[in-house]
């Protein structure tokens, strides 16, 4: 097992380094597919388009949500699987579902998909695991390479999901005429770039994050605030702080802190802000949120881009460089992996194997 881990004390650790080389090898091996062509050629031929997971993988589809909409003007209405039945009822022939799974087995996503299927929808799944049933039952599938993942909270898959994702959005926005060829190959040469973003900014946090989590640790909540495509980032990292150190970290869009979660905010509650591009829309307001914050004791620690340096009352920043809106996900996500990751090995806590949760659930 240890020969497994390649050298790191836990596969989280590894799966969370690997994904500078899976992700360019999810992006070559997307370049090489005809999945991608095919897929958008359904959603263009579609008037409804929902995308569904569950955990990890719907915050996936809450990033190709924010995607499909800026650059190919469409809307995609996101749902967490288990919660299907309101939407496969207005499913029809007109509609695509875009299931993700990396494992392709979840039960709830595979119900989601086999109502949308019997209604006529057409099926595209985003899976890690080739030939497993979602694909399977899927019209077409676009396969992420991030490798097998061991630890039970999903790291690699996340970001090569996104990968994915974000290219489907780009494919359809050039078939849809929405970006011209030009932008297109733009973008994605940008994406190969990918993998090099990851990098930069797990070797920019390491060591600021391990003084973070000696005060992090004994905490029992914690906020983790954004804006724009910050937001369903913000889930993912809730959630991994969540799933590995069982201490309490609660997601909002920073402008809904105000409508109630605010009032639990007291001296030394700590306030995490994801901050992202576009720093001319998105800075100012930030820094709105991050001056309530302060206003109430919060300890404010900011995870952003450059340019998010020049907030004023903020405690810690860790700076994972400048990246526009394409890539800003390979730079946000690792530090906040590596948070989660290293609040449970501060804690004793087996990031592996998390109590109560499973890797892959095949039963509802
Ligand atoms: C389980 C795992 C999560 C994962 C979710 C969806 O709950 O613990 O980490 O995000 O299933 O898994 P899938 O294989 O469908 O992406």
């Amino acid at each position: 097992e240890d020969a497994e881990k390649g050298g790191y004390p836990h596969y989280m650790l590894k799966e969370i380094m690997e994904q500078p080389r899976v992700l360019y090898e999810t992006y070559t091996g997307l370049l090489s597919s005809k999945e991608l062509a095919e897929a958008a050629k359904l959603i263009a031929s579609a008037r409804k388009v929902f995308i569904t997971g569950a955990g990890t993988s719907y915050h996936a589809g809450l990033v190709f949500a924010y995607y499909i909409a800026r650059y190919a003007k469409r809307v995609a209405t996101p749902f967490i699987a288990s919660e299907y039945t309101v939407y496969s009822d207005v499913a029809d022939e007109d509609s695509v579902l875009i299931a993700v799974s990396q494992s392709g087995e979840t039960i709830d996503t595979l119900q989601a998909l086999r109502a949308f299927k019997s209604k006529g929808a057409k099926i595209i799944a985003v899976s890690n695991v080739l030939g497993s049933t979602i694909p399977r039952e899927s019209h077409t599938t676009i396969y992420t390479r991030a490798g097998p993942e061991i630890g039970v909270a999903a790291t690699k898959t996340f970001l090569t999901q996104v990968l994915a994702l974000t290219s489907l959005a780009l494919t359809l926005a050039t078939e849809e005429g929405t970006i011209t060829t030009t932008e297109y190959k733009k973008a994605i040469e940008e994406l190969a770039l990918a993998g090099r973003a990851a990098a930069r900014s797990i070797d920019a946090s390491l060591r600021i994050l391990d003084k973070l989590v000696l005060v992090l640790k004994n905490k029992g909540n914690m906020y983790i605030l954004s804006r724009g495509i910050g937001v369903p980032l913000a889930y993912e990292a809730a959630l991994k702080v969540k799933e590995v150190s069982y201490i309490h970290a609660e997601a909002y869009p920073a402008g809904e802190s105000k409508h109630g979660p605010i009032a639990l905010v007291e001296r030394d509650f700590p306030v995490i802000f994801l901050g992202v591009p576009p720093e001319d829309v998105l800075l100012e307001k930030l820094q709105g949120n991050v001056m309530e914050m302060k206003a109430r004791g919060a300890h404010t620690i900011v995870i952003g881009t450059t340019p998010y340096g020049k907030l004023e009352g903020v405690d810690v920043f860790i700076d994972v460089g400048s990246y526009d809106e394409l890539l800003i996900p390979y730079a946000i996500i690792p530090p906040a992996q590596l948070l989660a990751y290293k609040l449970a090995v501060a804690l004793n806590r087996d990031p592996d194997k998390p109590r109560n949760l499973a890797k892959t659930v095949t039963v509802e």
